[in-house]
């Protein structure tokens, strides 16, 4: 008979390839010795104030952390007056530390933790977990803290360390990598010294294995850390892979009169916003994936050049490419020389406006240069 294994039970199920006690001993060792021991927050093991450090420690550095902490105790000694605060009495308390999505959910969780556990924070992290604000690295943090529970922790700092000993690449951010990680992080758990080896992995992340300049000289980890042996603490953990600017096309019409180009004004939002501009064709198209220019459709354009006039030649210049912060666009001119126009423009938003005087021109960068690129004398039919 086939038995499906209890969903708590597959949660933690070791990976027995990843067991191994000398790490969690030489964590546990070195954190005794040179670790740190007098942060405010380490002179208790309430409940209250471990997670009002976790939370305010989430996204803040220790130091900037460290005077809100103590005026936080100050005004607001336990979760009860925590709860029963003004919204705006705490919020007031937290000015300045940032992400104030974090005082919203602290507010909220203490007045959950009032209601629902009489005002005691849960021993288990799964309960924990389920409070607004607490996801499983900082409840495990806070269980482990003030009741000793074995659970583990992956904060940003840990999942570095883990990426350079165990030479993991590929972004700890990503789901198969974090899942990994965090099988990793249940397999290293010690039996003994849960406090010792939580702060330890906290304080080697802040203290020694920086991002930027890691101490691998002083490190405990050293002579086991694949980051360290095969050079490459530069390149891990694998930063976050930048997303692929997407690429745009625009058909850009350079409609030409005795010496005048035909400029649009563009809306007040977005792209050029406000400024003069050459009249689009079709808009702004995106390229997709593989980013191969699309073709000009010869028959809007004529249908679009009818608006303004008589067109008699019509050719394409080179395209150019131009960057914005989220896309590269590359612009496909097409000159068309009018041998006769319209009295009236099309749309108030159309005008016409000398060659000459373009170098003064509300036009965006490139527009500017290939308007001042064209032959002075514009028209062939003068
Ligand atoms: N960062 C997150 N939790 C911490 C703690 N308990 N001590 C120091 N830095 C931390
Ligand atoms: Fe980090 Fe260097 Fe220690 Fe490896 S040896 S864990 S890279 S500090």
């Amino acid at each position: 008979m086939k038995r499906s294994i209890p969903a708590a039970a597959a949660a933690n199920f070791i990976h027995p390839e990843f067991v191994d006690p000398s790490f969690s001993r030489a964590v546990i060792e070195w954190q005794k010795q040179h670790g740190r021991h007098l942060l405010p927050w380490q002179q208790s093991r309430e409940a209250y104030r471990v997670w009002l450090s976790e939370i305010m420690l989430q996204q803040t550095q220790v130091t900037a952390v460290i005077p809100y902490y103590e005026k936080f105790l100050q005004s607001f000694p336990t979760v009860f007056d925590l709860a029963t605060a003004s919204a705006e009495s705490v919020m007031a308390h937290w000015s300045g530390l940032g992400y104030y999505t974090r005082a919203r959910n602290l507010h909220q969780c203490a007045k959950q933790v009032v209601e629902k556990y009489h005002g005691n924070f849960p021993a288990d992290p799964a309960l924990l977990e389920q409070l607004p604000g607490i996801g499983r690295s900082t409840a495990a943090a806070i269980t482990a803290f003030s009741y000793g529970t074995t659970a583990a922790i992956l904060d940003g700092n840990v999942k570095r360390v883990f990426a350079r000993v165990f030479g993991i690449s590929g972004y700890p951010g990503s789901k198969p990598i974090e899942d990994h990680l965090w099988l990793r992080a249940m397999a290293l758990l010690p039996d003994n010294g849960i406090e010792a080896y939580t702060q330890g992995l906290m304080d080697l992340g802040a203290t020694l294995c920086t991002r930027s300049s890691p101490a691998c000289p002083r490190c405990p980890l050293q002579t086991r850390c694949v980051a360290f042996a095969e050079n490459r603490t530069a390149e891990l953990p694998t930063r976050k892979p930048k997303k692929q600017p997407k690429e745009k096309q625009a058909v850009m019409l350079v409609v030409l009169h005795e010496g005048q180009v035909l400029l649009e004004r563009r809306p007040d939002s977005g792209i050029w916003g406000g400024l003069l501009s050459l009249p689009e064709l079709d808009g702004m198209i995106d390229l997709g994936k593989d980013a191969t220019l699309a073709s000009v459709n010869e028959q809007a354009l004529h249908k679009m050049l009818e608006k303004f006039g008589v067109a008699v030649t019509t050719r394409t210049l080179p395209t150019i490419e131009h960057g914005f912060t989220h896309f590269k666009l590359h612009i496909q001119p097409v000159v068309a020389e009018l041998l006769k126009r319209h009295n009236e423009v099309a749309e108030d938003k159309f005008v016409w406006m000398n060659l000459s005087a373009m170098r003064d021109a509300a036009l965006p960068a490139p527009i500017k240069t290939l308007l001042l690129s064209l032959p002075e004398q514009s028209s062939i039919l003068i």
